[in-house]
């Protein structure tokens, strides 16, 4: 029951990252009293630990790289190295400059940030527990749960912050190691594999299964692995991680199965990047009569509703991919289903993109997946090798396959492997949401030259009259 001196709102966002402060936000615009919990920096995982920071590094490295790499353009470096302090300075600036930037919003929208560790405390209430360890009963009309989700930790592998850690401890390495283990061949694993990788490190990435990036087809995640083969990184595949060991030398031994027989290296860091868990233990959804399944997923209906009256659950919490982009969008319709607007959560695209070299960026089912429905497709496929602009920028590695539905032409998938992949997508992604042909793509006037002509040389392709390629 709420009591005269409680705070009370109409709703209450638990969670600031790209899914709990966008829907803030919008709540605040519907006219809702609203507030928004998080214990940590606004931004939540994507801004302060995830996406943004590791696209820092990414750039960053790239940009050693090439100057590194220079010298067959007429590009020729003197004394290059790498400030690994200066570069995570920047890269700090950067996330504080955004973080700082949803404080500017949630005021300019009438938001109330509460700081501190939000706990469910029974129907219409919430504890929050601030830094100093002082406790605040909040009330709320509406609850959106948005507490996203962590590193799964592995046995034999215990995080300590500094030689066994997480992607947000190997976002924070201001010393550059000899070498490093990654363990989980997945989105993070490569991605970081790549930053560390360029900067010199001695990478062996260790994947249990048998190939990297299972989520994407063979041909899609290929061009990343070789490129990584190239920068000297060493992949196990279809490995064991059994267990590390420090040494007295302060090196990491890591013990492995690989292909069934036991094998070791010393490495001086070792990152788990094996998946990631919702934040759903320990926020007191018993206390609202929720549970969550057993891989910590909150159920929802599809305007972000829980079973729970009153409370409604967005981003990596419920089901679907872990997406930043994901995420925000069910914050905005939890919003509007929140302010009482006719609204349904109904994605026909959702780009994945993964930030390797070269990056890859898919929308729609895999083609192997497409496949295995036994529908009759139609397949165009442009190398970027044969790009003008991809061999003006030296990135000719990868292809665009466009993939559609052979009676009525309509795009069912687009894959792309490639540099700019993760800018391409978007107009993929256009091209799905509305339900547009591959004749509509290759009516599309592209402009020359540009990596994005890749698509229209695919759909050119699909619709069997390639025009830089030959008929395959
Ligand atoms: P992931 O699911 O992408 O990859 C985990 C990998 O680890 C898999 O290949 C799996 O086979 C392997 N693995 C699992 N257990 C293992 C073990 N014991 N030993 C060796 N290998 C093992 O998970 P990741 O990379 O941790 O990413 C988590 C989530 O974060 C992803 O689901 C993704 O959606 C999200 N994310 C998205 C990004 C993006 O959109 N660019 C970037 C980073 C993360």
């Amino acid at each position: 029951m709420a009591t005269d001196s409680m705070r009370t709102f109409d709703a209450v966002v638990l969670g600031s990252g790209p899914g709990g402060y966008v829907c803030a936000i919008r709540l605040a615009q519907y006219g809702l009293k609203t507030a928004c919990i998080d214990k940590g920096a606004l931004g939540g995982v994507c801004l302060n630990v995830g996406c943004i920071p590791s696209k820092a590094l990414i750039h960053a490295s790239k940009v050693y790289k090439k100057a590194k790499d220079g010298a067959g353009m007429g590009v020729i470096a003197g004394d290059l190295h790498v400030d690994m302090a200066a570069m995570q300075a920047w890269k700090t600036g950067i996330t504080q400059k955004l973080s700082g930037g949803i404080g500017g919003l949630f005021k300019g929208n009438g938001v109330t940030h509460i700081a501190g560790t939000g706990k469910l405390a029974g129907p219409g209430k919430l504890i929050v527990t601030g830094a100093d360890g002082k406790t605040e009963t909040i009330g709320y009309g509406k609850l959106v749960i948005a507490t996203g989700s962590s590193p799964i930790a592995i046995p034999g592998f215990a995080f300590d912050g500094a030689q066994i850690i997480d992607s947000t401890g190997a976002l924070a390495i201001s010393t550059l190691p000899k070498a490093m283990a990654v363990i989980g061949g997945g989105v993070i694993g490569l991605e970081l594999t790549d930053v560390y990788a360029r900067l010199g490190v001695q990478v062996t990435v260790i994947e249990a299964a048998d190939r990297i990036l299972a989520m994407f087809d063979a041909d899609v995640a290929r061009p990343v692995y070789q490129k990584q083969i190239k920068l000297g990184v060493k992949h196990l595949q279809g490995a064991k991680a059994l267990g590390a060991t420090k040494l007295a030398n302060g090196r990491v031994r890591v013990e492995v199965e690989v292909g069934g027989k036991p094998d070791a290296l010393e490495v001086d860091v070792v990152l788990v990047a094996v998946g990631r868990r919702p934040n759903t233990r320990d926020i007191g959804l018993e206390t609202v009569g929720l549970t969550a399944d057993a891989r910590g997923v909150i159920a929802t209906d599809n305007q972000l509703r829980t079973t729970a009256a009153n409370v409604w659950a967005i981003g990596d919490v419920t089901q679907g991919p872990m997406l930043a982009h994901k995420a925000s969008r069910d914050g905005e319709v939890a919003a509007e289903s929140v302010a009482g607007k006719k609204t349904a959560l109904d994605i026909i695209a959702m780009p994945n993109v993964v930030y390797t070299d070269p990056e890859i960026a898919t929308v729609g089912p895999t083609l192997a997946e497409l496949q295995a429905t036994g529908k009759p497709l139609k397949i165009g496929k442009f190398s970027f090798g044969a790009l003008g602009r991809a061999m003006t920028a030296n990135a000719t590695d990868g292809f665009v396959r466009l993939v559609s539905d052979a009676q009525t032409d309509t795009i069912l998938a687009v894959q792309i492997v490639g540099a700019e992949a993760s800018e391409l997508i978007a107009s993929a992604a256009l091209a799905l949401e509305m339900g547009a042909t591959t004749e509509d793509v290759a009516l599309t006037v592209h402009a020359h030259p540009t990596m994005a002509e890749a698509l229209l040389e695919a759909a050119h392709g699909a619709m069997g009259h390639p025009l830089h390629a030959l008929k395959p």
